[in-house]
């Protein structure tokens, strides 16, 4: 467990510094962009988009749609969310076919995996776009290994609606569930994963009705479900928002933005993509976001951030220069 691995090298543990150049075991800058996190087995695995090489802007963009070659997905592995093992390109983009859904001139964005312990396989979401975003659709890969490879299987319109940013939430009783922005971007839709997490159920609800919200990312704490989002600007940062229900497929309340401290209403210059919980540490999470750099992709960087809650079930994100682990461990 972290808590036991964490109180080993507690001492020597070194800070978290947000937005600073973090490297793998090699030395190379970390390329996991739009991230998620699988816990399995003892290791976390970070899985995020590849951005390598050119930055352009789409000809003919009316916004800001500043683009490099869809690389894939990146996998990472760690034993202490510290340092992180390069392992491999789990889903790779398609260099050949122009036609398909992983073609480099295509949009790979916000990969997210879970592992389903009835088939026994990982299974990927990510967001699979056009180059001009009217494609809008979810796509599915599986794993036999965290590390890969998968193997893309298709994409779809889940319920026929349109789908950009996404993230998976695996609850505690097994069941997933895709969240993404549809609607144009305008309403965000949370779908029921068939048992196989391969498919959407028709189960499918809309909420945050026309707020304009992306960049979903989900925790849950004391048996409440809380989504944390961004305003829709591009690669642009805007202040983030929560929301919180009781029941996933209930009653979604909207709040205000949850951070603090410097630059906490451009959500610190990023923009949200995970909240990870910290295993066997209760209250503990980590909110995670992309401080995009739009001119140049390859070289955002990466905000993590403890995520805590006040005694009210209220999260609270506090900017911090650097921090260590062992601060929201207690180890
Ligand atoms: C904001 C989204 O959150 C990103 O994942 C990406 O799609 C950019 N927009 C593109 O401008």
């Amino acid at each position: 467990m972290i808590a036991a691995s964490m109180t080993g090298f507690a001492q020597e543990q070194p800070p978290i510094v947000p937005g600073a150049v973090w490297t793998d075991t090699d030395g190379n800058p970390i390329n996991a962009h739009g991230g998620g996190m699988l816990y399995y087995a003892g290791t976390w695995y970070w899985y995020g988009e590849i951005k390598k090489g050119d930055t352009w802007r789409v000809p003919g963009s009316n916004w800001e749609n500043n683009r490099v070659n869809a690389g894939g997905v990146s996998c990472y592995s760690s034993k202490d969310l510290l340092h992180w093992k390069y392992e491999s390109v789990a889903l790779a983009p398609d260099k050949n076919d122009s036609t398909a859904d992983l073609h480099i001139s295509k949009v790979i964005e916000r990969p997210k995996v879970i592992y389903n312990k009835k088939t026994g396989k990982f299974v990927m979401w990510m967001h699979i776009d056009s180059q001009d975003y009217s494609y809008a659709r979810a796509g599915v890969a599986v794993g036999d290994k965290p590390e890969g490879p998968f193997r893309y299987i298709r994409s779809e319109r889940p319920n026929g609606n349109m789908a950009r940013d996404m993230t998976i939430f695996q609850d505690d009783d097994g069941k997933a569930y895709h969240f993404y922005s549809s609607e144009e971007n305008q309403t965000m839709h949370i779908c029921e994963l068939t048992d196989d997490y391969l498919s959407h159920t028709t189960n499918d609800h809309r909420i945050l009705v026309q707020r304009a919200r992306e960049a979903p990312a989900v925790c849950k704490y004391n048996s409440r479900f809380y989504l944390f989002t961004s305003g829709c600007t591009g690669w642009s940062p805007n202040a983030a928002s929560y929301a919180v229900a009781d029941s996933i497929m209930g009653t979604w309340t909207e709040h205000d933005n949850p951070c603090r401290g410097t630059d906490a209403d451009s959500t610190f210059h990023a923009q949200s993509t995970f909240v990870l919980p910290v295993p066997g540490e209760t209250g503990a999470f980590i909110f995670m976001a992309d401080r995009w750099n739009k001119n140049d992709l390859e070289i955002s960087r990466y905000i993590w951030l403890p995520l805590i809650f006040n005694p009210e079930g209220m999260p609270h994100v506090q900017w911090k220069d650097e921090w260590k682990l062992s601060g929201i461990t207690g180890n």
